[in-house]
């Protein structure tokens, strides 16, 4: 469920006009809703009331400060992966102590770094990584709190671009190795074995993949258990699904997500924690963008948009369906024709929708980007010197620019000519 709906004939972010927030910040701008931030949240946190849980909300999915001090508020944890993650997500108010650090690939300084800071603690990736950490940690004279990241071997039924869990993929040790690490760790200075995690895939939409790579979690747990080792945590990761396509593909509740967790996990004594991003951002989030103009091609029309693949990249990236609503509620009243929505960039890629009956639409025309709040603007880029698009928080009947659009001297003048170049 979000905040975004028709009031009064043209499309609110709760009780926000979007074509006064374009009035007010040009487009194309992102808007997010505190309103459905927090009800996602706290949907989730209701879920796993009855078990020790602590949700820690995957940066990636939307690293903006005044997002991540809403979840904070909220009591959210935060999962980052860079040390950039990690100062934004200090620089938001979240307390270090729940903070966990995850990733395929952290350098010893960003190991460094967060040692220093104090955080809950990392997912560990590989044998390699197991050891440098060890050797940072006993070297500053601290001891690094460590989940090893196992990778099942498990269809999260997903597109092959997100998903994790498989054995092909690059993340985490195999699940045949995880014995042997743990018992490896248990030897190295400056490593507190704490926790296992498992994260098998994003836009996860059915609840067996998590029934199958919980059950293998849960046998792993046990046999650690056996061994010695005294374990803390289960970390489950995130990858629950959103619905992009409306209520046509509505993933499992949170409820019923809880409830296999709990099935499989909840007798074991040990905290649960949650690494969610999309499904507490997803569609907490739109993406608004002007017609440019219509253009009628020998076979199509493409209707021209100012936002672009650079600033969605998911559409083309990941064949990705985004609900394209117009901001004019009476719009939707037409009758409906074929049309492909395109940026300006110079990229056949460049599309926002292909083959989409939307209403007609005109040059001036306001459109909303559903469900763009998750991997939207933080994926974006400045590719054919386009400005980041700006980002707004609606919180009621206000909002608040959370990121302005850059001017194009902070683009442009970012460069610097090398002296045989210039002639200053
Ligand atoms: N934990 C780990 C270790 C992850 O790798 C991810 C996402 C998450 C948690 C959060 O997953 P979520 O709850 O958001 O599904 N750019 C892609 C998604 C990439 C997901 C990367 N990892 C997209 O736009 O679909």
């Amino acid at each position: 469920m979000h905040h975004f709906t028709y009031k009064s004939g043209t499309l609110h972010a709760e009780d926000v006009s979007l074509a006064a927030i374009a009035d007010a910040v040009g487009t194309p701008f992102y808007a997010y809703s505190t309103a459905t931030l927090e009800r996602h949240y706290q949907v989730l946190a209701h879920a796993f009331r009855d078990l020790d849980a602590l949700i820690c909300f995957a940066v990636k999915a939307n690293s903006n400060q005044a997002v991540l001090a809403t979840m904070a508020r909220l009591g959210a944890g935060m999962d980052v992966v860079s040390e950039g993650e990690l100062r934004r997500a200090r620089a938001a108010g979240v307390p270090a102590s729940k903070i966990i650090f995850a990733g395929v690939g952290k350098t010893r300084a960003e190991m460094a770094y967060a040692l220093s800071e104090g955080i809950h603690g990392f997912n560990v990736e590989s044998e390699p990584e197991l050891i440098a950490l060890s050797e940072v940690a006993s070297g500053l004279g601290q001891t690094a709190s460590v989940a090893l990241r196992v990778n099942p071997d498990v269809d999260a039924k997903t597109h092959a671009k997100i998903s994790t869990g498989k054995s092909e993929n690059k993340f985490g040790v195999p699940y045949s190795d995880a014995r042997e690490l743990y018992a490896l760790g248990a030897t190295l200075p400056g490593i507190k074995l704490s926790g296992i995690h498992m994260h098998i895939g994003s836009q996860i939409t059915e609840l067996q993949p998590f029934r199958d790579a919980f059950g293998l979690l849960r046998a792993l747990a046990l046999q650690l258990k056996s061994d010695g080792i005294a374990l803390e945590h289960l970390d489950i990761g995130g990858g629950l699904g959103v619905p992009y396509r409306g209520t046509n593909d509505m993933p499992p509740h949170p409820d019923a997500y809880a409830a296999v967790v709990t099935e499989l996990l909840g007798d074991l004594g040990l905290k649960i924690v949650l690494e969610p991003g999309r499904m507490i951002v997803g569609n907490a989030g739109v993406l608004v963008t002007c017609v440019i103009a219509v253009k009628e091609g020998a076979d199509k029309t493409f209707t021209i948009v100012d936002a672009a693949m650079n600033d969605l990249l998911r559409p083309t990236l990941y064949e990705a369906h985004h609900d394209i609503w117009p901001l004019a509620e009476g719009k939707s009243a037409m009758a409906p024709v074929q049309q492909d929505v395109v940026g300006p960039v110079c990229e056949t890629g460049d599309y926002l929708a292909q083959d989409r009956a939307l209403p007609p639409l005109v040059s001036g025309d306001l459109l909303a980007v559903m469900t763009a709040g998750a991997y939207g603007a933080v994926m974006a880029s400045t590719y054919n010197t386009r400005l980041l698009v700006p980002e707004v928080l609606v919180n009621g009947d206000v909002f608040a620019v959370v990121r302005p659009r850059p001017s194009y001297d902070d683009l442009i003048g970012a460069d610097r000519l090398p002296p045989w170049l210039s002639n200053a």
